[in-house]
């Protein structure tokens, strides 16, 4: 599928719902074209989540692309919903850690799908030699992107709480917040 086929698969979710008050819908461009992966994750998160897509309100589904430069990573992460992944572009290992502290991981290639459980950890790695891309659908309109390291360091939490709750020294404490500029 090219990404003009995925602007139609978006208007196609967002149309097949019993709950249709439309008589059409709108893609969301923002899916389309190169993504230039510039953040230190080496990852470019498009989310169509309905607070920035409004098709998707009150449809209890949502959507987000995921871009990934050579060695790029989505740290690990939760959402309030269960998520199910393609990879169309590249090899990611994909994985999910379980309540009894349980990983499943495995090395996912092109057309392979993923299921993450809802609420658990999970993360994606790029470990492939080119640049991956992946699509990923949720089944609520709104399941937020929950990013641990950046809930525990680039936020308002501070520096000597953070190294209370983690165990993590407190000069790493501090590197992890200067990476985020919130040392
Ligand atoms: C994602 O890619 C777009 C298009 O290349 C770019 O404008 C944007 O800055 C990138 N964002 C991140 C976080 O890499
Ligand atoms: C929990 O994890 C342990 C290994 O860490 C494993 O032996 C056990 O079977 C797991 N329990 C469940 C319910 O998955």
């Amino acid at each position: 599928m090219n990404n003009l086929s995925y602007f139609f698969v978006l208007c196609l979710l967002a149309t097949l719902s019993h709950a249709i008050e439309l008589d059409f819908c709108v893609g969301d461009p923002r899916f389309r074209g190169e993504k230039t992966p510039n953040n230190v994750f080496g990852n470019n998160v498009t989310l169509a989540f309905s607070d920035v897509f409004p098709a998707f309100n009150g449809l209890g589904i949502s959507m987000a692309r995921l871009d990934f430069a050579v060695g790029g990573v989505i740290p690990v992460h939760s959402h309030r919903t269960s998520e199910v992944l393609i990879l169309v572009k590249g090899s990611i290992i994909a994985g999910f850690i379980d309540t009894n502290n349980t990983a499943y991981y495995k090395r996912l290639e092109v057309g392979d799908v993923m299921v993450f459980p809802q609420a658990m950890l999970h993360f994606q790695i790029n470990v492939g030699k080119t640049p991956a891309t992946a699509f990923v659908s949720l089944n609520g309109a709104n399941p937020a992107l929950q990013l641990t390291p950046t809930a525990l360091f680039a936020g308002n939490l501070p520096a000597d709480i953070a190294q209370k709750i983690t165990l993590v020294s407190q000069k790493e404490v501090m590197q992890m917040k200067r990476i985020f500029g919130t040392a």
